[in-house]
C-alpha cells in the first residue's frame, strides 16, 4: 500500500486535503492525523472492519480499548447512557483538550472492537485545528489510538508516523509537531470519586479545582489485577530498542552509572536535563530545563525515538518530580523502562 503524507498548512488547498481524508474514512480506511497530544490513527468508530485495520496497522493487541474522538462536545449525549455532573463539569472546563472521560456507553453504538467488549467508552474532543476540522466535516465519531507501531513511543510528528506505518496505511495528514507531546489524561467517571487511569496534560491538580476529590493510583504499586479498567497497562510501551533504566537526577549518581557501563565496554545514551550535558555519555539528549516540564513532555518521545538511531547498549533517563505534568512524564518513563531502575 502506498502511504501519502499531505501537509496541512496555509499554503495548501485545505478543502481538497480534508475531502481526501473524509473520503478515505467513509470508505472504511484508516487515516493518521495530528491532535494536540500525539498523532492518532483514526477510523470511523461504528465500522468494525475499519477499526480492525487500526489494530492490524499498529500490530496492537485487540483487547486494548480505543479512545473515541468527537468534534463537538454535545455529541457525547448521543453515545453515553448517563453523564454525571462531575463529568459534565470537566467537559465544560477542559474540552477541547487532553482529557478522555470513561463513561457508560449506550449499547450497540460503537463497534465492539472499539471498547474491547467493555460496557464503557473513552471519549475526548481534541484541541487541534486539523483534528477538529476533520471531525466536523466527517460528522462521525473517530476511534483513534496513537499512530505508532505497538510498543514504540507515540508519534509527535508526521514523520514519526511515516517511519512506523509507511506502507501500512493510505494517508497521513501532516500538521507539524504536536503541542503537548504525551497522550491525554484518562479519567474513569463511572466511579465516584473519579479515578485517573492515565496521567496527562490535564493534571490531578487541575481536575481537583473543578470536581474536588480525584483518585490518583500510584502506578508503581498497583498491579494489573487491581486496575481492570485500564487494560493497556499490561503491555510494553514507549520503548526504544535498547533497554531503558531510570535514575534520579543526581550528577554524581549519573557519572557513576556511566563509568560502570563503560567499564563493561557498553555504550550509553543519556536523556537528562541541560545541566547533565557535561558528562561521558556516548550520546546526550536534552530534556531541557528541569523547571519546564511542559517542554520536557513535548520532546520526550522524539528523544526516545532518536535513541534508536544510536548504537547505545543502554539508555539512562533521569526522572522528573511528579508534580503537574511531571506525573505523566514519570508514568511514561516507568513504562519505557518496564519499571527498571539503574543500580550501580
Ligand atoms: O492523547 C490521546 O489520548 C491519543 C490521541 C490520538 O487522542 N490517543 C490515545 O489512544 O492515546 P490510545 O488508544 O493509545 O489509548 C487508549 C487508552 C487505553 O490503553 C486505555 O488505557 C484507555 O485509553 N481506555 C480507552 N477506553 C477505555 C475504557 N473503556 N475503559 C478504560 N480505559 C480505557
Ligand atoms: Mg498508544
Amino acid at each position: 500500500m502506498k502511504t501519502t503524507r499531505l501537509i496541512v498548512d496555509n499554503n495548501v488547498n485545505k478543502i481538497e486535503v480534508y475531502t481526501q481524508a473524509v473520503e478515505k474514512l467513509k470508505m472504511g480506511e484508516v487515516v493518521a492525523f495530528p491532535t494536540e497530544t500525539v498523532y492518532g490513527l483514526g477510523a470511523i468508530a461504528t465500522n468494525e472492519q475499519a477499526v480492525a485495520k487500526i489494530f492490524e496497522a499498529k500490530g496492537r493487541p485487540s483487547d486494548n480499548p480505543l479512545i473515541v474522538h468527537v468534534g463537538e462536545a454535545h455529541h457525547v449525549l448521543k453515545y453515553v447512557s448517563e453523564i454525571s455532573k462531575k463529568a459534565d463539569d470537566c467537559i465544560e472546563a477542559f474540552w477541547p483538550g487532553p482529557l478522555t472521560l470513561i463513561l457508560h456507553a449506550k449499547p450497540n453504538v460503537f463497534a465492539p472492537n472499539v471498547t474491547a467488549g467493555l460496557s464503557t467508552v473513552g471519549l475526548r474532543m481534541p484541541d487541534h485545528p486539523v483534528a477538529l476540522e476533520l471531525l466536523k466535516l466527517l460528522a462521525e465519531p473517530v476511534a483513534a489510538p496513537s499512530a505508532n507501531r505497538s510498543g514504540k513511543p507515540s508519534p509527535t510528528t508526521a514523520l514519526h508516523v511515516e517511519n512506523d506505518l509507511q506502507g501500512r496505511i493510505p494517508l497521513i495528514l501532516d500538521g507539524g509537531a504536536t503541542g503537548i507531546g504525551l497522550e491525554s489524561t484518562v479519567v474513569d467517571f463511572t466511579v465516584d470519586p473519579p479515578v485517573i487511569l492515565r496521567p496527562g496534560g490535564v493534571t490531578a491538580q487541575m481536575l481537583r479545582t473543578v470536581i474536588g476529590e480525584v483518585i490518583e493510583p500510584d502506578t508503581t504499586t498497583v498491579d494489573d489485577a487491581t486496575v481492570p479498567r485500564a487494560p493497556g497497562m499490561k503491555y510494553a510501551h514507549y520503548a526504544p530498542d535498547a533497554p531503558v533504566f531510570l535514575i534520579q537526577p543526581d550528577l554524581d549518581a549519573v557519572d557513576r552509572a556511566i563509568q560502570s557501563i563503560h567499564t563493561q565496554n557498553q555504550k550509553v545514551a543519556l536523556l537528562a536535563p541541560d545541566e547533565f550535558k557535561h558528562n561521558e555519555a556516548d550520546w546526550f539528549f536534552s530534556l531541557g530545563n528541569q523547571q519546564n516540564l511542559e517542554s520536557t513532555a513535548q520532546h520526550l518521545y522524539a528523544h526516545l525515538r532518536e535513541c534508536d538511531d544510536t548504537t547505545a547498549d543502554i539508555i539512562l533517563v533521569t526522572v522528573p518530580l511528579k508534580t503537574g505534568v511531571g506525573a505523566a512524564i514519570f508514568n511514561r518513563l516507568e513504562k519505557a523502562a518496564d519499571g527498571n531502575w539503574w543500580h550501580s
